[in-house]
């Protein structure tokens, strides 16, 4: 039985913080899933951590469902939580259901995630009225990177802070059953989480959230170009990566890989018989 809904509501209600964490493949979703983590992101980070755009905004729905669907069958216990692309649930209420229902239907997720407040509250309670949980994301929003004019930290003035507030208000009544606030001030975020009865899952939003969530290649260190200020490097997988490759291109260039224990060997006569073939 996967972690569902309610048992992420009882973690609140227990003061039990989480962790959530993204993935986007088989092995390092079951990875994920073996070292505890209760809930699994598929965010569209992907664009930029797995295929290389320079932001969320050209990540596809077949993109997503695709590392859905993969993450997915790697897992028995999390709860797999797609990440609904850009456009893929602001043109109507119909399309927004029709993609929603997508990554339960054919990917096999438990719910979706979308981003914005109280302009997208009524597509949250539709959504979830068709029995669709849904994962709120509020304070930076990347897939409004060119609207916000860059990924900087929202909420520093009152007037920010809120209209953040009534954003997370707006999704609790719309019916998420969690939040994601992303680059806010650490009093904001924890005021909002006081507030809510739903869980808040921070990123670069400080420690006074219900939960906190992290890209994993950020976490890992396999992202050696940029380190964000909200990450942690847990290990230096990037530099062990490289290192390993660099020893493999230097044994295949020295013939000291592959050795016996890597061949497969066969009788003499046998190789007489092909040389004279
Ligand atoms: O896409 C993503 O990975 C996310 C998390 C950073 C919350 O939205």
């Amino acid at each position: 039985m996967r972690v569902t809904t309610r048992n992420i509501q009882e973690f609140k209600k227990k003061g039990q913080k989480f962790a959530v964490l993204t993935a986007y493949d088989y092995q390092m979703a079951k990875l994920v899933e073996e070292a505890g983590v209760p809930v699994i992101l598929v965010g569209d980070s992907l664009g930029q951590v797995v295929l290389g755009y320079d932001s969320t905004v050209k990540v596809t729905m077949d993109e997503m469902l695709h590392h859905t669907k993969a993450v997915v069958r790697a897992t028995q216990r999390a709860m797999i939580i797609g990440d609904m692309p850009f456009l893929s649930y602001n043109v109507d209420d119909a399309q927004a259901l029709n993609n929603a229902g997508r990554f339960l239907q054919e990917a096999g997720a438990q719910a979706v995630k979308l981003e914005g407040g109280i302009h997208v509250a009524r597509t949250v309670k539709r959504i979830t009225e068709a029995g669709i949980p849904v994962m709120g994301h509020i304070g930076l929003t990347p897939q409004s990177v060119h609207q916000l004019g860059g990924y900087r930290v929202q909420g520093k003035t009152s007037a920010e802070a809120h209209n953040i507030m009534k954003d997370a208000l707006a999704l609790e009544a719309a019916g998420a059953f969690s939040i994601v606030l992303e680059l806010i001030p650490a009093s904001v975020a924890e005021a909002i989480s006081r507030r809510l009865t739903i869980p808040t899952i921070g990123i670069g939003a400080g420690v006074g959230c219900d939960a906190q969530v992290q890209v994993i290649n950020d976490m890992l260190g396999l992202n050696t170009d940029f380190i964000p200020k909200h990450a942690k490097h847990y290990a230096a997988i990037g530099d062990g990566i490289r290192e390993a490759v660099m020893a493999y291109v230097s044994e295949v260039q020295a013939e000291t890989f592959p050795t016996e224990a890597q061949s497969f060997l066969t009788e003499d006569t046998i190789i007489e018989g092909i040389q004279q073939a």
